[in-house]
């Protein structure tokens, strides 16, 4: 029996969409929170029994479709030689600003983070152990950051929040610049690959930081890198999907040029527009959005039964937010939101 991710990625019809929620493992959990008292955030990821913990987490509290390993998209610069920390926002403790820089990043993560696959073979066992009807069959995701948007935080000076430098990188020095884009390619596609073997059901690349490039710029910095790593996802015999935090004036680009089955939209556009601007190739995930999660149940009720109207297609949907959920946000609107699109379209 396949799960609901599976299901939806085929194209089937489905009597629901299946549900999850975009860093639905974290702090708006006061279980989450109770273990951060104890381990900082590099000691829950590295430790497979913690972060198999935390991972399981929202699905036992909220019982959503998928889930998520816990981990973060930085985690495999570390191989590259690239000193990371979190404070909560994360650190990079040697900037790299050179060609000289770019030519000391190693080639190889592999070995330094096994533990992010080997969670998620862990996670498909305890999946597998949950009691669930045989139509709602549930699943994991794996992910990783797109090479784009790793490159913005190991070469801006920040604040992490408009990334300028890292364009003024890119476009003052455009080939060393693609030679770091292209090391960084190398290393999460071997990434990907354990993860799809380790068995995620599905890779989901966060380009967090996509939607700040024009269509010219994201075809040079960001689309051939993506399109490498999902070739090999596809090669590995696994679905893959892209999330862009703001990427209505790409879907276009996107459209004729990306070689990923699902795309995750934000909450800014309406999802239907979203999926017929991308057409019956995509499956299409989002967008709730998660400011609407600090709003009264009603409301939360009507606002997903509108998302889920707004859908003109039985298939190739999945039901998520528009990005993260909020570290604030009352863990009971969550589950609001579980079970609203849980009652159907
Ligand atoms: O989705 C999940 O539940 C899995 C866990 C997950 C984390 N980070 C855990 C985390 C995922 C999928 C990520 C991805 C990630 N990390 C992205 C892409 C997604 C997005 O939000 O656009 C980005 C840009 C990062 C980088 C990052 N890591 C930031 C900006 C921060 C600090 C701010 C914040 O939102 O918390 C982190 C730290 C981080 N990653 C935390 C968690 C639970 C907080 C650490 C803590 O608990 O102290």
């Amino acid at each position: 029996m396949k799960s609901l991710l599976e299901l939806s990625f085929l194209g089937n019809e489905m009597s629901r969409p299946p549900v999850w929620m975009m860093r639905q493992a974290g702090r708006y959990l006061p279980e989450y929170r109770a273990l951060k008292e104890k381990f900082s955030f590099l000691e829950l990821c590295r430790s497979t029994e913690l972060a198999l913990e935390v991972s399981m987490q929202p699905i036992r509290r909220l019982d959503m479709d998928i889930a998520i390993v816990f981990a973060d998209i930085l985690l495999p610069l570390e191989g590259m030689g690239i000193e990371i920390d979190f404070n909560p926002g994360p650190v990079i403790k040697n900037k790299i600003s050179s060609e000289s820089d770019i030519s000391s990043l190693t080639h190889g993560a592999g070995d330094s983070i096994k533990y992010v696959p080997e969670v998620i073979s862990l996670i498909k066992g305890e999946l597998q152990k949950i009691d669930t009807p045989e139509e709602a069959k549930k699943d994991v995701v794996g992910f990783a950051g797109a090479p784009w948007t790793l490159a913005c935080y190991i070469s801006d000076q920040g604040p992490y929040k408009w990334f300028h430098g890292t364009e003024v990188f890119a476009k003052s020095q455009r080939k060393a610049f693609h030679q770091m884009l292209e090391k960084i390619t190398d290393v999460i596609g071997d990434y990907v690959v354990a993860q799809v073997e380790a068995g995620a059901g599905a890779i989901q690349l966060f380009d967090t930081w996509g939607g700040m490039l024009n269509a010219e710029c994201y075809k040079e910095f960001s689309l051939p890198y993506l399109n490498k790593i999902f070739e090999r996802i596809r090669k590995a015999n696994c679905k893959s999907m892209l999330y862009i935090n703001g990427s209505c004036h790409l879907l276009p680009l996107l459209k004729t040029e990306l070689h990923a089955d699902g795309i995750s939209i934000d909450w800014r556009m309406q999802i239907n527009d979203a999926i017929e601007q991308l057409g019956d190739k995509f499956l299409v995930q989002g967008n709730f959005d998660p400011s609407d999660l600090f709003s009264t149940p009603q409301d939360i009720e009507q606002k997903t039964s509108t998302m889920l109207n707004g859908v003109h297609r039985k298939s190739k949907y999945i039901a998520n937010l528009g990005h993260g959920i909020y570290q604030t946000t009352p863990v009971e609107n969550a589950k609001t939101f579980i079970e609203s699109v849980k009652k159907g379209w």
